[in-house]
This record gives C-alpha cells, sequence and structure tokens, in this order.
C-alpha cells in the first residue's frame, strides 16, 4: 500500500516538473524518489519478516549465556550479606523466582542453609570470615546474632502517646545510668506542656547479663518504670555494638505504639538538649518541608577506622567501602513519618555495628541524605565557650555532659534575666 502511494506522488511530480530546461532538478528529484522508494520497501520487508502473527509456530530464542554482568561478590562479610537481601528483595528478581520459572537458578552464594531462627547463633559465620577468630570478641558475638532483630520486651509503655506528641524525645540509656535519667528528667527531658507542645520522654534500655559480671539492679530499675513510666526495655545484652539492636526495636515500637508523633529527637543520656531551641525550629519549618526532615551532626565521607585500637575499628573482612553520610548518634531530629519509613527500609539493610551509620545507611536506602545543621555538637563545644550561658541558648544539642553540668545549663537557659545578643 505505501509502496503504491509513493509511486504515484512521485510519478505526476516528475511529470510536471519535466521541462527541457530543468533536466538536472529532475534527476535530483528522481534519485530522491528511488531513494525513498527503496527506503520504504526494506522497511517493509523487515516489518513483514517480524510479524509475530507469522512467527507464532516458532520458539522464541533465548540467549544460551547470561548476557549481563554477573554481580561480584564482596569480599567482606557485611557487604556480601548485604547483596544476598537486595537479592530478595529485588522487585524483578524477585517476582521471577516466585513465579518458578526454572531458567533463573539461584547462584549459589544466595542458597540459604543458615539456622531456620535468625536468633540461634548462625555457626556457619566463622568459616565465612577468613580472619574469624583473630577478631575481638565483641565482633564474634555481633557477626554470630547479627540477623536477630525480635527480643523479649521487658518493660512496656503502651500508653505513652496517647496524647500524640509533637515532640518524642528518646534516649539511649543503660540500666546503671539512673542519674543521667534524673538529671534529664529535671532538666531537658521533663514530658508535659512545653513552650505551647505537648512533649513526651522515653528512655531506651537493654539488659545486663550476670554473666558480664553486673551487679542486679532489676529491683531498682522496676521501681523506677512503675514511678515514672518512661523506660522501654527488651531482653538483649547492652552493648555498644547492639546500638543497632536498640535503633531498629525502638523503630518498631514507635511504628506499633506512637506513629502519629509528629518528631523525634533521639540521643544519648550524656548530651544536653535545648528543648526550647528545638520547638522552635520545629514550629519555623513548614509543614510542607517538614515530611521527611532529618537533621543533626552531619558526618560525610567518612569511612570504616581500620586501626585495632579504636571503638570504631572495623575490619575489612567485615565491611568494605564508604560510610553514606550520616548524623552523629550523640543526637538528631527527624519526622515521625519518616521514622516509620525507617523501620520499613531498616529490613531490608543487613545490621551494621555501628549503629549511627547503620541509620545512615537506612536514609541512604530512602534515597534521602541528612541536613547538617550547625547547632547540634556532638562533638562537643570549644572549652572556652563551656562556662559561657549564652552559648547554650543558641545551640540545639551539646555532648557530653554530667547530670550536674545539665542541671547547671538548665538553669541559665530558663533564666529569665540572662540577656544575650
Ligand atoms: C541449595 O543447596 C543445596 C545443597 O547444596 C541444594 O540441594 C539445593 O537445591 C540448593 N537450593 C537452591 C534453591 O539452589
Ligand atoms: C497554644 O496552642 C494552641 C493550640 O495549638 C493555640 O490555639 C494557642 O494559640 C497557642 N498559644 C500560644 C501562646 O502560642
Ligand atoms: C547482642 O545481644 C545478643 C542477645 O543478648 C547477644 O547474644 C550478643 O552477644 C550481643 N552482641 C554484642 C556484640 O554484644
Ligand atoms: C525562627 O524564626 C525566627 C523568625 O524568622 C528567627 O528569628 C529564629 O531565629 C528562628 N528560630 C530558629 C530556632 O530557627
Ligand atoms: C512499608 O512498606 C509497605 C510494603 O513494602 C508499604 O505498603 C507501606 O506503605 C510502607 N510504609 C511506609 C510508612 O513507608
Amino acid at each position: 500500500m505505501s509502496l503504491l502511494v509513493i509511486f504515484f506522488t512521485c510519478g505526476p511530480s516528475v511529470g510536471a516538473e519535466g521541462v527541457a530546461n530543468m533536466p538536472v532538478f529532475r534527476r535530483k528529484v528522481s534519485v530522491l524518489c528511488v531513494t525513498i522508494t527503496l527506503n520504504v520497501f526494506l522497511c517493509l520487508l523487515v516489518v513483514l519478516s517480524w510479524n509475530p502473527k507469522r512467527d507464532r509456530s516458532e520458539k522464541i530464542r533465548i540467549p544460551s549465556k547470561k548476557f549481563w554482568r554477573q554481580q561480584v561478590l564482596s569480599k567482606s562479610f557485611w557487604n556480601r550479606e548485604q547483596q544476598r537481601l537486595d537479592f530478595f528483595y529485588n522487585p524483578v528478581l524477585n517476582s521471577v523466582l516466585s513465579g518458578g520459572d526454572s531458567l533463573v537458578e539461584l547462584p549459589d552464594w544466595l542458597n540459604d542453609t543458615g539456622p531456620l531462627d535468625p536468633c540461634e547463633p548462625d555457626p556457619r559465620v566463622p568459616a565465612q570470615i577468613s580472619d574469624y577468630n583473630s577478631l575481638p570478641q565483641r565482633f564474634q558475638d555481633f557477626l554470630l546474632h547479627m540477623r536477630c532483630r525480635t527480643y523479649p520486651m521487658l518493660i512496656n509503655q503502651p500508653h505513652l502517646c496517647d496524647e500524640k506528641p509533637f515532640l518524642l524525645l528518646v534516649v539511649k540509656s543503660l540500666i546503671p545510668h539512673f542519674d543521667r535519667r534524673q538529671a534529664i528528667r529535671e532538666t531537658w527531658g521533663r514530658a508535659g506542656v512545653v513552650a505551647n507542645q505537648t512533649v513526651a520522654t522515653i528512655f531506651l534500655l537493654g539488659n545486663t547479663l550476670s554473666s558480664d559480671n553486673f551487679p542486679d539492679l532489676l529491683g531498682m530499675l522496676n521501681h523506677e518504670a512503675a514511678l515514672h513510666k518512661d523506660l522501654l526495655q527488651w531482653d538483649y545484652r547492652d552493648t555498644f555494638f547492639n546500638l543497632t539492636v536498640k535503633e531498629v526495636l525502638f523503630l518498631e515500637w514507635f511504628s506499633q505504639n506512637c506513629p502519629h508523633a509528629q518528631f523525634i529527637l533521639k540521643g544519648d543520656d550524656d548530651v544536653f538538649v535545648n528543648t526550647l531551641r528545638i520547638i522552635e525550629l520545629l514550629q519555623n519549618i513548614s509543614q510542607s518541608r517538614a515530611k521527611d526532615l532529618f537533621i543533626g551532626d552531619v558526618i560525610s565521607n567518612a569511612g570504616p577506622h581500620r586501626n585495632r585500637k579504636l571503638k570504631y575499628f572495623i575490619p575489612e573482612s567485615v565491611f568494605a567501602g564508604q560510610y553514606p553520610p550520616y548524623a552523629g548518634g550523640g543526637g538528631y531530629l527527624y519526622t515521625g513519618e519518616l521514622a516509620l519509613q525507617l523501620y520499613n527500609v531498616s529490613q531490608q539493610v543487613v545490621l551494621y555495628p555501628i549503629d549511627d551509620v547503620y541509620t545512615g545507611m537506612c536514609l541512604k536506602k530512602l534515597g534521602l541524605v541528612p541536613e547538617k545543621h550547625s547547632g547540634f555538637r556532638t562533638f562537643g563545644i570549644e572549652k572556652k565557650y563551656r562556662d559561657n550561658p549564652c552559648a547554650y541558648r543558641s545551640l540545639m544539642l551539646v555532648h557530653s555532659l554530667t547530670p550536674q553540668e545539665m542541671l547547671r545549663i538548665w538553669h541559665w537557659i530558663i533564666h529569665p534575666e540572662l540577656h544575650c545578643q
């Protein structure tokens, strides 16, 4: 059909231009017509030969070899575990696998023959890490229990958020830190109505084991819980590397018990928080911007420390690569809505032994970057400002302070006669 149309349109036009004094032009036109006709003809051939109706009886040809680059398996244990999770949460691969397509074979490294209960120590781990036996004990403890994210709850406060807080203050504490918690209650963590907004405070605790030679403080703890109704406790060993467990357990508790809190400030029990400034900042932020707000003392371009003597040491056999931007764990501020998303996405991120880096990894998975705010001083402030009452008025959060310092600074802050420029 289209072939005929071309002939018809070419034919008369050549005839009309067939004047003796324009031979060059005429030749050009006919060359053009022939070229167009040939092209269309070729197109038709191709289209006809690809007509699916004609080929219905033939089989679809599938490449016999892989036509994509095979994923290179990392030499580091954490990265390998993450590659496994990424594979399972990849929606395309997942649907192919669940469709029972025999063309897709599960790579060996995905074949999971570990214990069915992720909270049993994983016996395969030592063989999968080249220098496992020479790693410090805390790494061995962490790696054996890395897959476990559920621990029994010992103390709960299911009604903490009945009054839908504007700001939820979440403090990572340890059982023996009774004085720090009390100082926080008497100062920046006072629950109730603050600056015309509802504030609720909660302390997060794990457990201490007598096998780690801790004295039994449970009687006092239960008394404190009954008195103040602001403790959450889970039955896991409360150590530095298990702070990530504390983080995911909190996110789970939040999504079940406090999902309507507007903002969360999460920090250590030795930070000072200028709650009044924080509330002012949050009221300043327009509601539209506040959806995925995450601010703190953001660290960018960092990576794991390879010096065995440091608290933050991570061996290459455990993790390779750079850290995403993350807010120092001393304290950061984010929205309740973002906490729900973080809880969701945390299930796709393998637990990492450093809790603030882990939160950065979860944010990255959500496609978010934490925002740096100069008022968050998780590395403390210069000595010369430490005794300057006015320095604390403009700051949001300062690390690290004793309970006595907290009380002293709080009185400076709320003192009405203090005039600062
Ligand atoms: C996993 O490995 C076992 C033993 O090597 C094998 O029998 C099984 O078919 C493998 N499963 C998958 C899904 O590849
Ligand atoms: C306090 O909050 C209430 C309700 O949110 C509002 O109506 C009132 O104006 C606020 N008062 C002040 C002093 O901001
Ligand atoms: C974390 O807690 C679990 C459960 O109590 C414990 O078995 C494990 O040793 C702890 N990990 C570290 C690194 O302390
Ligand atoms: C809030 O906004 C006011 C007026 O724009 C400004 O003076 C104040 O510094 C802001 N406060 C904070 C904590 O950002
Ligand atoms: C969490 O994930 C589920 C499905 O993966 C989705 O339906 C839900 O909306 C997510 N929730 C949030 C708060 O992102």
